[in-house]
C-alpha cells in the first residue's frame, strides 16, 4: 500500500519506519525541515534505540521523508502522528491535529478513496472533528472519498520497535465497513508476522520474536479513541497504587520487591508495572490523564480514582524530597546529585519529567544541585532553562563533593560506576535509589549509606515493632 505517515516525532516516525520495513511505500511527512533532513540522510530524528539502524536501511527503498504535502494524492492510508500537547486548563490541544487536517483535505484524491486514521492520542470525538475539517476544506465526501478511523499507539519510548513490530494488542475503530477492511489489509503481515524471519537481522530489538500473535481488535471510533485514555490512566493507577504500597511497607519494615512479585503472580494483577520509582511521569501519563480528568468534570462524571492517582503522584515527588531533608538535615548549602533526567531510561525524553519538580523543590530549600542524564541533558536544559544547576558529563562528576546521590531514573550505566571512587568523593556517602536499582549490599558493603523505596535497609528498619490488633 502507499501509506503516509504525518509527523517525526516519536510517534510517527517509528510508525512510518515499520510500515517501510513491512514493505509499504511509506512517506513521513513533517513541516520541520531538519527533522526530514535527518530521516533523508539515514538518521532517526528522535532517540530510540534500533531506529536509526531501520531507518538508514530503508530510506530510499521503501522509506521516504518530506515536508511537501502532496504526497496525501497518492496516499491509501494516512496515518496522523503529531503531537497534542496539554493546554493550560489539562484538555488537550488539537492545532497540529487541526493543520494536519487541512492539509490532507486541500491534497485529497478525488478519484481514489483514503484512510485517514488517528494515531496521536486524542480526545474521544476527535475522529469526527478530523472528518469535517477535511470535508470542509476539500470538499469531498466522508465515507465516500474518505474516511477516519482511530488506532491508538501504544509505544513505550525505549521500546518503541519491540511495541511497533511485536504488539500484545491492534486496536482499530472504523465506523465505516471499507475503512475497516483497508486497516485489515494493511495489517495484515503484521498481524500473521509474515516476511519477519527473512527480516530478522535488520531488528536490534527484540532479541527474541515471542510466540504469540498480536489480538487484532476492531471496535467503533469513539471506543477505540477511549481505550487509550482508560489504558494510560489505568497503568498510571497501577503505578501509584504500588508507590503507596511502598510507602507503607517502609514504614512497617516490609519489602516493597517481595510484595509486588508476590501480587504480581496472581494472573489477574500482573507482574508488569509495579515497579516503584519517585513517581510516573513523562509525555503521556501526565498528559493523558490531566485530559481524561478534565474531560469527565466537562460531563460531569467524576474519575476519583483517576483523581487519587494523580495526587498520589505529587506526593511520590514530595517523598522523595523528605527523604532526602531527612537525611541530611538541612539542605541549605548543601550539594545534591541527580542521576537520570529522562522519565524512564532509552530514551532522550525529558518532557514533564519528575527530574524537574524533585531538582526545583531541591533548589527551593537552598541545595546546590549537580545532574547527568546519558541522552536527556540537551532537552531537560532547554525545557528547565530557569533551573539553576549544574550540567556534569558523566555520573562521577556528579558524584564529586555532593553530599547525597540520588537516582531518579535506572538508566544501565548507573550499575557499572566505579563506585569506591564514588565513595571517596562524596562529601556524604549517601545514595537515594528511588528505582531499588542498584546493588544495595554492594554499596553498603563499601560503606555507604543507601537508601531504597518501600525496602528495608540499614538506614531504614522500619517501626520496631508492628503491632497486632
Ligand atoms: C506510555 C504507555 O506505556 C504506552 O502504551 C503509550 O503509548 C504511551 O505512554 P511511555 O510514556 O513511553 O509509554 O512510558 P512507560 O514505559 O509506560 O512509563 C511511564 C512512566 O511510568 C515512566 O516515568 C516510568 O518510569 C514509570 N513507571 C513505569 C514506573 O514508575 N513504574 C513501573 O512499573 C512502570
Amino acid at each position: 500500500m502507499n501509506v503516509v505517515c504525518i509527523g517525526s516525532g516519536y510517534v510517527g516516525s517509528v510508525t512510518g519506519t515499520a510500515f517501510a520495513v513491512l514493505g509499504h511505500k511509506t512517506t513521513v511527512l513533517d513541516i520541520d525541515e531538519k527533522k526530514v533532513g535527518l530521516m533523508n540522510s539515514g538518521k532517526s530524528p528522535i532517540y530510540e534505540p534500533g531506529l536509526d539502524h531501520l531507518i538508514s536501511t530503508y530510506i530510499g527503498k521503501t522509506l521516504f521523508a518530506t515536508t511537501d504535502y502532496s504526497c496525501i494524492h497518492d496516499a491509501d492510508v494516512v496515518f496522523v502522528g503529531v503531537g497534542t500537547p496539554s493546554k493550560p486548563d489539562g484538555t488537550a490541544d488539537l492545532k497540529f491535529i487541526k493543520l494536519a487536517a487541512e492539509g490532507i483535505g486541500r491534497h485529497l484524491n478525488p478519484n481514489q478513496y483514503t484512510v485517514i486514521v488517528n494515531k496521536s492520542t486524542v480526545p474521544v470525538g476527535t475522529a469526527d472533528l478530523v472528518s469535517s475539517i477535511i470535508e470542509e476544506t476539500s470538499g469531498l465526501k466522508p465515507n465516500v472519498h474518505f474516511a477516519v478511523v482511530s488506532n491508538p499507539e501504544f509505544l513505550r519510548e525505549g521500546y518503541a520497535l519491540e511495541d511497533v513490530f511485536f504488539p500484545d494488542r491492534i486496536v482499530i475503530g472504523a465506523d465505516h465497513e471499507r475503512a475497516g477492511l483497508v486497516m485489515k489489509n494493511l495489517y495484515h503481515n503484521l498481524v500473521n508476522r509474515i516476511g519477519y524471519a527473512e527480516k530478522s537481522q535488520d531488528f536490534i530489538f527484540p532479541h527474541q520474536i515471542p510466540v504469540t500473535q498480536p489480538v487484532y481488535f476492531e471496535t467503533d471510533v469513539k471506543s477505540a479513541e477511549m481505550i487509550k485514555y482508560a489504558s494510560n490512566a489505568f497503568l498510571a493507577v497501577k503505578i501509584s497504587y504500588i508507590n503507596e504500597m511502598a510507602r507503607l511497607c517502609e514504614v512497617l519494615g516490609a519489602n516493597v520487591t517481595s510484595v509486588a512479585t508476590g501480587m504480581g503472580l496472581d494472573s489477574r494483577i500482573g507482574n508488569k508495572f509495579l515497579q516503584v520509582s519517585s513517581g510516573w511521569s513523562g509525555s503521556c501519563f501526565p498528559k493523558d490523564t490531566a485530559e481524561l480528568l478534565a474531560t469527565s468534570r466537562k460531563y460531569g462524571c467524576e474519575l476519583t480514582v483517576v483523581e487519587a492517582a494523580v495526587e498520589s503522584n505529587v506526593q511520590m515527588h514530595n517523598f522523595v524530597v523528605d527523604k532526602i531533608k531527612r537525611r541530611l538535615k538541612s539542605l541549605n548549602g548543601k550539594t545534591v546529585g541527580i542521576l537520570g533526567l529522562t522519565f524512564k531510561p532509552n530514551t532522550d525524553d525529558a518532557r514533564k519529567t519528575q527530574a524537574s519538580v524533585i531538582i526545583n523543590d531541591l533548589i527551593n530549600v537552598g541545595a546546590r544541585v549537580k545532574v547527568h542524564d546519558p541522552q536527556g541533558m540537551e532537552m531537560f536544559q532547554a525545557l528547565n532553562s530557569n533551573l539553576d544547576v549544574q550540567y556534569c558529563e558523566d555520573a562521577h562528576q556528579v558524584a564529586a563533593n555532593s553530599d547525597a546521590l540520588v537516582l531518579l531514573t535506572h538508566w544501565d550505566e548507573y550499575n557499572v560506576l566505579r563506585w569506591n571512587e564514588v565513595f571517596s568523593s562524596m562529601k556524604q556517602p549517601y545514595i537515594l535509589d528511588t528505582r531499588n536499582f542498584l546493588n544495595q549490599a554492594e554499596l553498603q558493603a563499601l560503606g555507604f549509606a543507601y537508601e531504597g523505596v518501600g525496602i528495608t535497609t540499614s538506614e531504614n528498619t522500619g517501626v520496631s515493632e508492628v503491632v497486632a490488633v
